[in-house]
């Protein structure tokens, strides 16, 4: 965390990977601040405050800020500055940490109308028929890059190589440029999909800003995101369940099978009941499906999609790992809990600090010096 800390026009944060990753990037920063709470919280506001900075007017936070410009992979994902798109909401629980951490109501106090603006925004602006589900314009905005939940909508073929799928999503950016990156438009026109782990992350959030605008007095607000973060998992349960588990859906809410990681994201926001969450655990916590040798496949061996070495199509990645790992928690699923963290350290010590892992053999791809190793500090 040290070696990437970067400072630049006097904001200060931290870059994934030096080499691979020399930006800031959202969920990645928010995952930071959770890490950097263990040692110093300061440097994690710093960290929260440079992300906000770049705000949009209408409340979007891109997923990316190049504040060091042409240093890799030079292309464009939007607007000068910064990208145009934006990332898995986690940002209230990133301040919610920190706050619980040091108790310091001013920062709260600082950072609330950035994060109340952004859940606004995508309330508003990402739900534009009003069905209280989140939609994304891109598959990175997922975080998962070339997860295969995207697929279908996208019209790649299963076995696609991870350089024509970035030429695809680049693609994609090339015609929301063409939209000028109205949502309403780009979506209906090229890329709608309601995802799992977006949405149940957002529940989980909002619930959280709740309680904090609550502690701040705003008690409209905390009503309104508590009523939103209801309605978004009534929704989940309307639009996306089947077999026992929820599954992404497109534009025309049609349901999107691929066995992923995903069906235990909903745990961290207690979408099952006990008695589903068992049977999720039962089925998908299982060397057939997704528990890998060296830990959770983020793509299910029985997918045709599967490819251990595929990015994220197949290997193992800290953040679900921690993600994961808060939801079995959430049940009292600790032996299983334990695993992951266990799991978790073994791939560290093995292969170091890479960006993603072979669930079979545990080799290490990818980026090195990458950040997310240190999320298992928060596996706790
Ligand atoms: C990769 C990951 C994405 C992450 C970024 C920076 O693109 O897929 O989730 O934010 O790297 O670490």
């Amino acid at each position: 965390m040290i070696k990437n800390r970067r400072t630049t026009d006097g904001y200060t944060y931290t870059v994934p990977s030096p080499e691979t990753y020399p930006y800031q990037w959202l969920w990645d920063s928010c995952f930071h601040a959770m890490i950097l709470c263990k040692f110093d919280t300061e440097t994690a506001k710093d960290e929260l405050r440079s992300l906000v900075v770049k705000q949009f007017e209408d409340g979007m936070i891109p997923h990316m800020i190049y504040w060091e410009r042409g240093k890799l992979h030079d292309y464009q994902w939007g607007k000068e500055g910064t990208s145009a798109i934006t990332q898995p909401p986690i940002l209230a629980d990133a301040i919610w940490k920190i706050y619980q951490t040091d108790k310091d109501l001013n920062f709260l106090k600082e950072l609330y109308p950035k994060a109340r603006d952004f859940y606004k925004y995508l309330i508003k602006e990402r739900d534009p028929r009003s069905h209280h589900l989140i939609g994304i314009i891109n598959p990175d905005e997922s975080g998962e890059d070339n997860s295969p939940r995207f697929d279908e909508v996208l019209e790649v073929e299963a076995d696609i190589t991870q350089d024509d799928h970035l030429k695809k999503r680049l693609g994609l950016v090339s015609a929301n440029r063409e939209c000028d990156f109205n949502v309403g438009v780009c979506m209906k026109k090229h890329f709608w999909v309601k995802d799992v782990p977006f949405n149940s992350l957002c529940i989980k959030n909002l619930n959280t800003l709740s309680e904090i605008a609550l502690l701040l007095g705003y008690t409209e607000d905390a009503e309104s995101f508590k009523l939103n973060s209801d309605l978004i998992a009534r929704a989940m349960r309307e639009f996306m369940w089947q077999d026992g588990t929820f599954w992404p859906i497109d534009i025309d809410h049609n349901k999107i099978k691929v066995s992923t990681w995903a069906h235990f994201a909903p745990m961290i926001a207690n979408l099952y009941s006990p008695e589903e969450a068992r049977l999720i655990v039962e089925k998908y916590f299982t060397a057939e499906e997704l528990l890998g040798e060296f830990g959770i496949r983020t793509v299910s061996k029985k997918e045709k999609s599967y490819d251990p070495t595929g990015f994220w199509r197949g290997p193992i990645w800290m953040v679900p790992h921690w993600v994961i790992y808060k939801g079995l928690i959430n049940y009292g699923f600790t032996k299983e809990a334990d695993l992951i963290k266990e799991k978790s350290l073994q791939l560290i010590e093995k292969s170091g600090f890479r960006e993603y892992f072979n669930p079979e053999t545990g080799e290490g791809y990818g980026a090195e010096d990458f950040t997310w190793g240190g999320l298992v500090l928060d596996m706790d």
